[in-house]
C-alpha cells in the first residue's frame, strides 16, 4: 500500500584532492558499474545547484534563467540532488571551492563567469534513487566495503552540514507523490498519518486538511517530516499546546547500518525508539517512514501584530514581549516574531475567541507601545493558518548563513540583563527571530519517553540570531563571521548555563554540544548508538558519537579558534 521512494544520495569524490584523504577510497578502486547494478541502475551524478549558470563548458541559458529565478524558491531546491538550503553547505569554506551565484542579484555574471569557476565544493559526487529497501541495504555494505565516507541527506536543510560532505557517500531523500498515509481515519482521535521519508510539509499539510486532522509539522514548506526535523526535536508554532515532533511520533521504520529493516516503536525495539525521539539524524540508521499522531481538526486562534521595524521599536517591542512571555506560553500560544518582517504572529489551538483576546492582552500593549497594531483572526485549520500567514513569508534559503541560537528558560523572563543581551543580539544581527515553538504548555508527556534536553521544555522562546554571506566571501572572512557570533552569543550563554540549545538550530562551533543538545541523556544515546551501529559507520558534525573535526570528511568546515575540538567532542 505504501509506495516508498526516496533517494539515496551516494557521493564519491573524485579527483586528486580527495585521493589523499586516508578514510577516502580513490575512484578507480571502486566497481562503481558493479555498485550501480546492485542497485538497480539507479546510480546517478550529483552536480551543485547552479551549475548551468557557470560558462566552463556546461552553461545552458534557459536552465540558468530558471536556477537564477528560483534561488530562494523552497520547493524548487530541495528538487535538486545537489542543492542546499544554506549554502555554504554546497561549498567548501575552507578553500574557497563552490557553485554559488550572487544571491542579492542572482543574474549577476560576475559570480559565474570566469575567474569564477563551478567547484563540486561539498557537494556529493553520486547519489542512488532508492526504490525500495533493498537499495539503502545494498548501499550500506557498498559504504562498508569499500569504506567510503557516508552521509544522509534528505531535503538538504541542515544548518550544521550534516546532510554534505566532500568524498562522501550521502542518502537522499526526497518527495514522493504516490504516497499513501497509513491509517489516517480522519475522525478518530488517535487517527495516525504515516509520512515517507522525504514528504514535505507542505503535501503533509494539504493532507491533513483533506482529512480533517492536524499534523504538527514545522513553519517551512519544503521540510520534511520524517528527517532530521523529527529525530532532532521538530518543533512547529503548535508545539506549545501539542508538543514537539518527538512527542507525537509513534513509529518508525528504519534501516540499521547492519542491514536490517526494524520497526522501532514503544514495544519493538524501544531503546531505538526512544534514541531516534531526539538523538538526531543521519546517526542510528536511515529512516523510511515515521508515523504521527493525528489529532482531530481545530480551529485555531491567531493574533498578528504589525510595526515600523526600525531598530528602537524593535527593542522596544520585544523587551516589552517579554513580560507577558511565560504567560503567553502558559495560555499555549505558539509563533514567530520576526523584526525583518516587521511582524510577529502567534497562534493557539486550545483557547477560544474571547479567551484568546483576554489571554493576549499583553501583545496588543506591547504593540500599542511601539504606535503598532494588531488583529485577531480564527483560521478554520492549522493548515490555512500555514498558508496565510507562514508560508509566503518563511526564512530565506539559497545563501550562506550561520547562526546562533537559544532555549530560553521560563526563569530567565525576569533576568533584564538576558533580554536585553537577546535583544540586542536580534535587532543588530542580519537576521534574528523569536520563536516561540518550546512546548511549554503541553504536559501531557512520558519525560522518559524522548531523548531531547529535558531542558527544552522549561524553555518558552527559542531565540535565534544569524549572518549572511555571498558567494565570493574568503575563508578569512567566514571564520571571521562565526567568531562574531560567538562574541554576540557569550553574554546570553552565560546567564543561561543549563539552557537547552535545539540541536536542528545551532551554532555549528555550539560549546559543550553535548549537554546543551541532550542534557543527561547523552550517556544513554552514546550506548545505543555503539549498539546499533558498532563501527561508527554512520558519523556527522556533532551528531552523538561524533568522530572529531580531524576526520577529513569535516575539513570544509571553518576552522574556527577557540572552538572546541577538545578529547571530549572525538569520544
Ligand atoms: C528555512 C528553514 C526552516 C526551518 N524550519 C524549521 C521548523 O519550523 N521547525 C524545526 O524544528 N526545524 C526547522 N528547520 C530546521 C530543520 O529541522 C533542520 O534543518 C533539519 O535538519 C532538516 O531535516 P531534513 O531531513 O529535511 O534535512 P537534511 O539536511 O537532508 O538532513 C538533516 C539531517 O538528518 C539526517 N537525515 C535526513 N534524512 C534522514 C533519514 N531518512 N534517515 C536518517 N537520517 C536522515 C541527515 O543525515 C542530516 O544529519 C528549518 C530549517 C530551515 C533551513
Ligand atoms: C547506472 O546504470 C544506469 C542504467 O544502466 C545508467 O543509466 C546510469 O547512467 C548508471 N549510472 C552511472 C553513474 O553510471
Ligand atoms: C544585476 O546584475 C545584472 C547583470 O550583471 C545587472 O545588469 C543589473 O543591473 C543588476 N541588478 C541590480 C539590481 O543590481
Ligand atoms: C516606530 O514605528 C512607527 C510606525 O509604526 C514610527 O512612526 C515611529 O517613528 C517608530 N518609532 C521609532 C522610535 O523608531
Ligand atoms: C507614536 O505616535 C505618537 C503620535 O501619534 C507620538 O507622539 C509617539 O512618539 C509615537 N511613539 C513611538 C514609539 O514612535
Amino acid at each position: 500500500m505504501f509506495n516508498l521512494l526516496p533517494f539515496v544520495l551516494l557521493s564519491f569524490g573524485a579527483g586528486a584532492a580527495l585521493a589523499q584523504d586516508s578514510d577516502t577510497v580513490t575512484a578507480s578502486s571502486i566497481d562503481w558499474n558493479g555498485f550501480n547494478k546492485t542497485v538497480g541502475g539507479h546510480l546517478r551524478v550529483a552536480t551543485p545547484f547552479a551549475k548551468p549558470c557557470f560558462s566552463s563548458g556546461a552553461s545552458n541559458a534557459a536552465q540558468c534563467s530558471q536556477i537564477a529565478s528560483n534561488n530562494e524558491n523552497h520547493l524548487f531546491r530541495t528538487d535538486f540532488p545537489g542543492a542546499y538550503s544554506i549554502t555554504q553547505w554546497e561549498t567548501c569554506q575552507t578553500t574557497g571551492d563552490g557553485c554559488l551565484l550572487d544571491w542579492h542579484n542572482t543574474t549577476n555574471q560576475k559570480a559565474f563567469t570566469a575567474p569564477e569557476q563551478c567547484g563540486q565544493g561539498s557537494v556529493p559526487n553520486y547519489y542512488v534513487e532508492v526504490h525500495g529497501a533493498s537499495d539503502v541495504t545494498a548501499t550500506l555494505s557498498f559504504v562498508k566495503k569499500n569504506n567510503v565516507p557516508f552521509v544522509i541527506k534528505n531535503t538538504g536543510h541542515d544548518y550544521l552540514g550534516r546532510s554534505s560532505a566532500p568524498g562522501s557517500l550521502a542518502l537522499w531523500t526526497t518527495y514522493n507523490a504516490k504516497y499513501q498515509p497509513q491509517n489516517c481515519a480522519s475522525v478518530k482521535p488517535q487517527s495516525a498519518i504515516t509520512i515517507g521519508a522525504g514528504v514535505q510539509f507542505q503535501t503533509a499539510y494539504e493532507f491533513a486538511k483533506e482529512n480533517g486532522v492536524v499534523f504538527l509539522g514545522g513553519a517551512d514548506p519544503s521540510v520534511g517530516a520524517s528527517g532530521g526535523w523529527v529525530m532532532g526535536g521538530g518543533h512547529s508554532g503548535l508545539s506549545p499546546s501539542y508538543g514537539l515532533g518527538v512527542d507525537r511520533v509513534l513509529e518508525f521504520k528504519i534501516i540499521t547500518p547492519d542491514g536490517q529493516l526494524r520497526v522501532a516503536n514503544k514495544c519493538n525495539n524501544a531503546d531505538l525508539f526512544w534514541a531516534l525521539r531526539g538523538g538526531g539524524g543521519g546517526t542510528f540508521g536511515i529512516v523510511l517512514e515515521s508515523t504521527f499522531v493525528a489529532s482531530p481538526n481545530v480551529p485555531v486562534q491567531v493574533v498578528l501584530g504589525m510595526y515600523g521595524n526600525t531598530k528602537a521599536n524593535s527593542t522596544k517591542l520585544i523587551k516589552q514581549l517579554a513580560k507577558s512571555a511565560v504567560q503567553m506560553g502558559k495560555d499555549g500560544w505558539g509563533g514567530y516574531i520576526t523584526p525583518s518582517l516587521a511582524s510577529a504572529v502567534w497562534l493557539n489551538p486550545v483557547l477560544n475567541e474571547a479567551q484568546a483576546k483576554a489571554s493576549a492582552a499583553g501583545v496588543v500593549s506591547a504593540f500599542a507601545a511601539v504606535n503598532g497594531t494588531t488583529q485577531f483572526f480564527v483560521m478554520p485549520t492549522y493548515t490555512d493558518f500555514f498558508n496565510t500567514f507562514i508560508a509566503p513569508n518563511t526564512d530565506a534559503v539559497g545563501r550562506p548563513q550561520a547562526l546562533v541560537t537559544r532555549l530560553i528558560p521560563d526563569k530567565s523572563f525576569t533576568d533584564q540583563t538576558l533580554i536585553d543581551s537577546v535583544t540586542d543580539g536580534l535587532v543588530n544581527s542580519d537576521f534574528g527571530q523569536i520563536l516561540v515553538v518550546a512546548p511549554y504548555a503541553y504536559k501531557d508527556f512520558d519525560p522518559s519517553a524522548t531523548s531531547i534536553n529535558p531542558e527544552f521544555r522549561n524553555a518558552v522562546w527559542h531565540a535565534l540570531v544569524s549572518y549572511f554571506w555571498n558567494y565570493d566571501a574568503t575563508p578569512a572572512s567566514i571564520t571571521q563571521t562565526y567568531q562574531k557570533l560567538e562574541a554576540q552569543w557569550a553574554t546570553v550563554r552565560q546567564r543561561t548555563p543549563n539552557a537547552a540549545v535545539y540541536y536542528n538550530e545551532a551554532d555549528v562551533y555550539e560549546p559543550d554540544w553535548q549537554t546543551r543538545f541532550w542534557g543527561n541523556n547523552y550517556a544513554r544515546l552514546l550506548q545505543i548508538k555503539n549498539k546499533y551501529d558498532p563501527t561508527h559507520l554512520l558519523d556527522c558534525w556533532r551528531c552523538v558519537g561524533w568522530k572529531g573535526q580531524s576526520n577529513s570528511k569535516y575539513k570544509c568546515y571553518a576552522k574556527v579558534p577557540g572552538t572546541s575540538t577538545s578529547r571530549r567532542d572525538e569520544l
